[in-house]
């Protein structure tokens, strides 16, 4: 039991010791509260500085997508190789366990389909239900340059102010139309009008061309989407340039789960990340853990 002596004979104060008073290690979210910094230290690993987000809230507007036409199949064999998963209140509910405790970036834009106009979505969550599934961060697309480009920043603008509330991060997806030049241009007004809006980081598509001037002209963390289907090598590299440029990591979905091997490619894409492997130890890395899964390992 606790009584006077413990507090007469404290003498471990450190005297000498000048209080600690680390910088956080996320770029540009030095001031943000304590339960901000601690959503975002659960998404990016703290030791790398960087993320394997897990992507596959694709079918919120195109339904089946190859390769997750079963969630419930597709996904769970890959979480304990994610490091976040980003998908919709639906999947999640109805497909992931709940045993899984990896962060969720929530998708909390809905509204659109692949037979309309992409940029005309509305925010589809409340934070309420985004609360109550344990989101880590929430997130929704800015079309910038699209028809309804007001309309989706909005939506992104009131994420922020009500994630704010809560010290709940918002991601913004820069969502690029189709009539969009995919150019360093392009990239850096989207990301920076992200930033500038609030959002807490951003994904960006990778560029050949300027990416490191998009990342630099981007006050807070970029990740990057994988995009259509590579071959395994030419995804591998793309996120090795990109982590390179100064990407603070991936949010990947049909590289992944579209591949010959998702566990497998999901581990290479990891070790890119998180201990800059080269693309071509990263392949090989594929290769090998394929072949292993292919023969029956683990
Ligand atoms: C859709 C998204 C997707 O999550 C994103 O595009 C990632 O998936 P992929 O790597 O397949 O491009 O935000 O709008």
């Amino acid at each position: 039991m606790a009584d006077l002596d413990d507090i007469k004979d404290g003498k471990e104060f450190g005297i000498d010791q000048p209080a600690r008073n680390q910088p956080f290690f996320l770029k540009g979210a030095n001031a943000l509260d304590w339960g901000m910094q601690n959503r975002l230290s659960r998404i990016f690993n703290p030791v790398s500085g960087r993320t394997v987000m897990l992507a596959f809230d694709h079918g919120y507007f195109q339904g089946p997508t190859t390769g997750i036409e079963r969630l419930d199949l597709a996904i769970p064999p890959l979480i304990p190789h994610a490091d976040v998963l980003m998908c919709t209140r639906g999947a999640l509910r109805a497909c992931i366990p709940a045993t899984a405790t990896k962060p969720v970036v929530l998708r909390a834009s809905a509204g659109q389909s692949i037979l309309t106009e992409l940029s005309n979505e509305l925010v589809a969550v409340d934070i309420e239900d985004a609360i109550r599934l344990n989101a880590a961060a929430i997130t929704a697309q800015i079309y910038v340059g699209a028809e309804y480009e007001h309309k989706s920043i909005a939506n992104v603008v009131k994420l922020i102010d009500t994630g704010n509330r809560y010290g709940i991060p918002t991601l913004a997806v820069t969502g690029v139309g189709a009539d969009m030049v995919r150019d360093a241009r392009y990239f850096g007004l989207a990301t920076r009008i992200a930033a500038e809006i609030g959002a807490h980081y951003v994904k960006s598509y990778y560029i050949d061309e300027g990416f490191d001037r998009v990342v630099a002209g981007c006050p807070v963390p970029i990740v990057i989407a994988g995009g259509k289907k590579l071959p395994e090598g030419e995804a591998l590299e793309m996120a090795f340039k990109a982590v390179d440029q100064g990407a603070a990591g991936v949010d990947m979905g049909r590289n992944i789960f579209q591949s010959d091997s998702p566990v497998a490619m999901i581990q290479a894409v990891g070790a890119v990340v998180h201990r800059n492997e080269r693309p071509e130890q990263a392949h090989q890395m594929y290769l090998d853990l394929k072949s292993e899964l292919d023969a029956g390992g683990d």
